[in-house]
């Protein structure tokens, strides 16, 4: 009930005027005025996250999160007056947030280039212009050879000779594209968005000119390796926003069943060579974040192939082969602190087991509450990284290259509050919230608008979009 009054609130189409609250004593019931606490905060959480808002909430926004939280009560407890300005924000920033997306499928849209593995001049070992290539980004030429073979590692120093090869660029380009597209078709019904994005599919996946055979052989190649490495496999996880697009796209004429049905027969491939390539088998391994975004990307394959059993394997086994192996009762992340880039590859683990999470949960698995036999868990992992991420890493006991920048922290945080509403990320988030802002206008990065609909969709407990 509480889902659907959300629904009725906060309506995933434009609103074509501002909506008007339901009076009546059902709509007083506790449950709903806690939802709509809950719904509250969020929406200006959010307000504060989007850069691009035309909308600025913080001259209404108190400093501390207890006072937020009273804040509110007297926003929603008030006159009817008061309620509906505070609607007519909300929708306002509704309007903002459809604005972004539909700017960025617009961008999608505009783009005829085309997106295919077989454009690039130098072509992987096998002489297969399908077959996808990226190069290993920590190896360099060797300076004791007069070829520069074989590649060694200088790990936390990318090698710009990545960018040669675009494969991944374009993978990446193609997956970002089509999640964008299917989301603007999903909240406009507009079509346009969905031929372009089925446009994006049949070319990546299906035409037999363009297309990529479903394979990641040569993934991560260090020039000198007569094959590729297992951690090119990670180049894919992306794919899981496409997968959970689909069933949006499969609403479109546009996307139709032999698509569909071409689509099933390419993942259908891929998982056979997942399950038999030792690289896939060594990646599904890995102890550190290689291991996490290997179940992120499995888990939704498992499911678009309607294999939920091994999907809900997959996703029970994780509990004990990510969380109790890769965190430690205090939440420290030691496969990652290992690296060089130790910051960096703590929050990007952590954003990847928050995604994982997400997938275990609708594979019928609760992580977000898993707490391993040491009492680790992914709340102690997000504990463990909020003090340095607030003092700019200052007794950070890890050697790390690149600094400690929070943006990718931020969400977490919010997701976590949600997950586990701890007063203290209230307390942490607009002082995090703050630091993002100046790396943002240092680095001209900005965050995902898709972060938007996540929680959105956390609150509304649907799954309809995953962070
Ligand atoms: C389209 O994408 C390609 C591949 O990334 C890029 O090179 C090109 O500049 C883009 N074109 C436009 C119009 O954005
Ligand atoms: C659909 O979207 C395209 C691209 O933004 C736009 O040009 C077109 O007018 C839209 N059509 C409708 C019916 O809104």
């Amino acid at each position: 009930m509480e889902k659907t009054l959300l629904r009725s609130r906060l309506p995933m189409t434009f609103p074509t005027t501002v909506p008007v609250r339901p009076t009546g004593p059902k709509v007083f019931t506790k449950s709903r005025l806690v939802t709509f606490l809950v719904a509250g905060i969020c929406y200006l959480f959010i307000s504060l996250l989007m850069s691009c808002s035309r909308i600025s909430n913080e001259n209404a926004l108190p400093a501390s999160g207890s006072t937020i939280t009273s804040s509110m009560e007297s926003y929603w407890l008030s006159d009817g007056a008061a309620r509906a300005s505070a609607f007519k924000e909300l929708s306002n920033l509704r309007y903002d947030a459809m604005d972004i997306i539909l700017k960025d499928a617009d961008v999608a849209l505009r783009n005829d280039s085309v997106y295919s593995v077989v454009l690039k001049p130098q072509v992987a070992p096998s002489g297969d212009a399908h077959d996808y290539l990226s190069l290993a980004k920590y190896f360099w030429r060797n300076p004791d050879t007069p070829d520069g073979l074989p590649y060694i590692r200088r790990d936390g120093y990318v090698n710009p000779e990545v960018e040669t090869v675009q494969d991944y660029r374009l993978l990446r380009q193609m997956l970002r594209e089509v999640y964008r597209l299917g989301l603007a078709f999903q909240l406009t019904g507009n079509e346009t968005y969905a031929v372009k994005a089925s446009d994006r599919l049949y070319e990546w996946f299906v035409n037999p000119e363009t297309k990529m055979n479903p394979h990641f052989h040569w993934g991560s190649l260090r020039k000198g390796n007569t094959h590729g490495s297992r951690t090119g496999i990670l180049d894919m996880y992306p794919i899981y926003r496409v997968i959970q697009i689909m069933p949006h796209l499969q609403k479109s004429p546009s996307y139709s069943p032999q698509l569909h049905d071409a689509l099933v027969e390419w993942f259908s491939l891929y998982w056979e060579w997942l399950s038999t390539s030792s690289l896939a088998s060594q990646e599904s391994k890995g102890v550190n974040n290689h291991g996490t975004y290997y179940d992120v990307q499995v888990i939704p394959i498992a499911r678009f192939l309607n294999k939920h059993d091994v999907a809900k394997e997959i996703a029970t086994h994780a509990l004990s082969v990510r969380v109790n192996r890769q965190i430690k009762a205090n939440g420290w992340q030691h496969h990652e602190t290992s690296r060089p880039t130790s910051w960096f590859y703590s929050v990007f683990n952590l954003q990847g087991l928050f995604l994982l999470a997400q997938q275990c949960q609708m594979a019928g698995v609760d992580m977000w509450h898993y707490v391993g036999p040491e009492g680790q868990s992914i709340k102690t992992a997000l504990d463990y990284l909020i003090p340095f991420a607030l003092n700019q890493g200052q007794g950070w006991p890890y050697s790390n290259l690149n600094g400690y920048p929070v943006t990718n922290l931020v969400p977490l945080v919010e997701i976590g509050y949600l997950k586990w509403g701890d007063e203290a990320y209230l307390h942490a988030m607009p002082l995090l919230r703050a630091m993002a802002e100046k790396e943002r206008d240092t680095n001209h990065n900005t965050r995902p608008l898709s972060d938007f609909f996540c929680q959105m969709s956390e609150l509304l407990g649907d799954n309809e979009f995953v962070c």
